[in-house]
């Protein structure tokens, strides 16, 4: 078979750290795999003012997929790389599903009382390319008493409906088949009636799902309270955004969460990648937990069709999880990547 054509975006903070060790993992699969490695992020725009120049976008467009780190710098005024390379690359490669998985691992400590992994097992489907994201609005006067700042939610038929239509599909395919649309429709009236009509006319083709509705600050009780309530649960942007760091939080921490920046229609490459940032507090330090990464690893597989391979980072990760009990501190980034790696090839 053909070798995988992997283009790889370490980018800041701990992104390198955590990258290195997902990549230690595939290559214990011992998989043909070509990786170009891009230095985009905070170093490069001090050095030349790029995010993500055109020529570079078009490169990475000739991959089978795409691993990222994180991106994200203090040294970087708010919203430069966060827009300028990671949005954009989600919104030129047209990633409109953002699947985020929140499960609890047997093993893993929860701050939630009696909870057992079988309670948290949800797949929070994110749209990826809409909504506040959008960048729409703007600012009037700024600087002065009177600024006026808008910045206003985005929601096509088209791209709402092909999203539902995506977690539709992911609730057909699991044992509970239910589907909780999460938004805010008793205030965000315009967008939240769209995304309400949407889930409800693509239901009608889905007779076997239940559907169900939280708005979002029901939903973020419910997360913590009865995670139990969610299977597939399909949301606006910031929705997602917001609901998937408590979802890690819930399910053991931001240093497990995984994700996936889809494009299902292979139109572009996919891009994989922990749903944490660059946590400038402790990188270079060796001390991230690497495990989000690889399991960003595992979607990636996934995604390629690779379904045997996946399984075999999953269960590793699975069976570090249950060995580690708690024994994260004293465990490096690189010693938690080289046992999940051996694991992988033993
Ligand atoms: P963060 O996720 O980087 O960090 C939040 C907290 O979680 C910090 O205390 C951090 O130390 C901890 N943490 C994160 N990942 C960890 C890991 N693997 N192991 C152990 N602990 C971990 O979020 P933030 O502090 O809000 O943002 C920092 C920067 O990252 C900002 O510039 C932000 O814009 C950016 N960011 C980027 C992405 C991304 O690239 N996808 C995601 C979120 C935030
Ligand atoms: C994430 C991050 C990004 C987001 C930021 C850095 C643009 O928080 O991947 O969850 O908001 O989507
Ligand atoms: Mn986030």
């Amino acid at each position: 078979s053909r070798s995988i054509r992997l283009a790889v975006v370490p980018g800041d903070g701990i992104g390198p750290e955590v990258v290195a060790e997902g990549l230690k993992v595939l290559d214990a699969l011992g998989l043909k795999i070509e990786q170009t490695a891009y230095d985009l992020g905070a170093t490069r725009w001090h050095k030349t003012g790029e995010t993500l120049p055109d020529s570079v976008l078009e490169e990475i467009r000739g991959h089978d997929a795409i691993l990222l780190g994180a991106v994200g710098d203090p040294t970087v005024p708010s919203g430069v790389l966060e827009r300028g390379l990671l949005l954009r690359l989600r919104f030129e490669l047209d990633h409109f599903v953002n699947l985020r998985p929140v499960r609890l691992y047997p093993g893993v400590t929860t701050a939630l009382a009696d909870t057992r992994p079988e309670d948290i097992d949800m797949l929070v489907v994110r749209e990826g390319t809409e909504g506040l994201y959008a960048g729409a609005g703007g600012v009037l006067r700024k600087g002065t008493p009177y600024e006026v700042a808008t910045q206003e939610s985005l929601n096509t038929a088209f791209g709402v409906e092909r999203v539902v239509r995506y977690a539709f599909e992911q609730a057909a395919r699991r044992p509970r088949k239910k589907l909780t649309l999460v938004h805010k429709n008793n205030v965000l009236v315009y967008a939240g009636d769209l995304w309400s009509r949407t889930v409800d006319a693509v239901a009608k083709e889905y007779p076997d799902i239940e559907v169900d509705y939280s708005h979002v600050d029901a939903a973020t009780m419910f997360f913590v309270t009865q995670p139990e309530r969610y299977d597939v649960i399909v949301t606006d942007n910031l929705f997602g955004d917001i609901i998937t760091d408590l979802g890690a939080a819930v399910a053991g921490g931001i240093g497990l969460a995984a994700s996936g920046n889809i494009n299902p229609t292979g139109a572009a490459p996919s891009m994989f990648e922990p749903v944490h940032g660059s946590a400038p507090d402790i990188a270079g330090q060796g001390k991230a937990d690497p495990t989000a990464t690889i399991l960003s690893v595992a979607l990636l597989l996934d995604h390629l069709g690779l379904t045997a391979e996946a399984r075999k980072v999953e269960q590793a990760v699975a069976d570090d999880l249950i060995e580690r009990q708690g024994a994260w501190a004293a465990r490096s980034t690189r010693e938690a990547g080289d046992d999940i790696a051996e694991r992988v090839s033993g």
